[in-house]
């Protein structure tokens, strides 16, 4: 019988952390999500249900090392996000390590069907950027939601209804924000994937299966297959197994596979 992958609980805050920094490059788009095993996004239409407690530590831990969390409007809605305010001890951490106490917020929507008065807004410790198309971007929606986020238009040439991930990913580069964490959905990541702008998986198995209601973790067409490779395998509480991809070619990362075994 194989062995089975080192367990996260061997691993202290910072030993995950280096793993999860080794290879990383700057800009780097990092894209974090959990599936069961028969390829579902969702149980019931959301992904508490999935994961468990050390898929929720990695969760908390990949914000922390972040200049911008990602996520589209999608999920936000769904999900029922809240501001982006880290935990005390991911506050700490960032202060010894020269980062702002909190990630900034982005958000990408195409139709600006955002609640410029939700806490998303309202009670961020880091005024929210929201990514949209350059026709939304001139439109009543964006004006009142102006007054709580700065909203950037990211719309090709020629395209002014259409939302371009490329420019999404530039224009918060552009801003400084290379370390970009996504936290989904599955419509963005599509996008994501088709444009190849994805530098790493971070993908959580969830020993279960859900039978075929749910979606998958991306949709949409990509007009080639993009490579990965794998960078670690951790074993978590309830059998979930946190597994990390990044982009095939892409420098380093062999050592986080090396770190991950000579840790079990
Ligand atoms: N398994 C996981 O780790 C995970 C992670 C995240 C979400 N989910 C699940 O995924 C489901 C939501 O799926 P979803 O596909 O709706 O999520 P999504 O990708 O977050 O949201 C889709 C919405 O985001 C905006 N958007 C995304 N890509 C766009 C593009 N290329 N151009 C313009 N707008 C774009 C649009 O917003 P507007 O409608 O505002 O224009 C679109 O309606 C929920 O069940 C959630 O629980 C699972």
């Amino acid at each position: 019988m194989n062995p089975l992958p080192p367990t996260i609980a061997d691993l202290s805050d910072d030993e995950l952390l280096a793993l999860y920094a080794d290879g990383v490059g700057d800009p780097w788009l990092r894209v974090n999500f959990v599936t069961t095993l028969d390829g579902a996004a969702a149980a019931g239409g959301l992904t508490g249900e999935l994961g468990g407690p050390d898929d929720l530590r990695v969760f908390d831990l990949l914000r922390r090392t972040a200049s911008v969390v990602l996520v589209a409007a999608g999920t936000v809605r769904d999900e029922g996000y809240g501001p982006m305010v880290l935990h005390d001890a991911d506050v700490a951490w960032r202060r010894e390590h020269g980062l702002p106490d909190h990630p900034v917020f982005a958000i990408m929507s195409g139709s600006l069907s955002l609640d410029a008065d939700s806490r998303v807004f309202t009670a961020a410790p880091v005024r929210p950027i929201v990514l949209t198309s350059a026709a939304a971007a001139d439109s009543p929606r964006a004006a009142a939601l102006s007054a709580v986020a700065d909203v950037v238009p990211c719309s090709a040439a020629g395209s002014p209804d259409e939302v371009d991930a490329v420019l999404v990913r530039d224009a918060l580069v552009a801003r400084g924000l290379g370390a970009i964490h996504c936290e989904g959905g599955p419509t963005f990541f599509g996008a994501l994937v088709a444009a190849d702008l994805v530098d790493e998986l971070t993908l959580t198995v969830d020993p279960s299966l859900e039978g075929g209601a749910a979606p998958r973790i991306a949709r949409g067409s990509s007009p080639s297959l993009r490579r990965m490779r794998p960078a670690h395998v951790l074993r978590g509480d309830g059998d979930v197994l946190l597994t990390r991809f990044v982009r095939a070619g892409a420098p380093g990362a062999a050592g986080g596979a090396d770190a991950a075994r000579d840790s079990g």
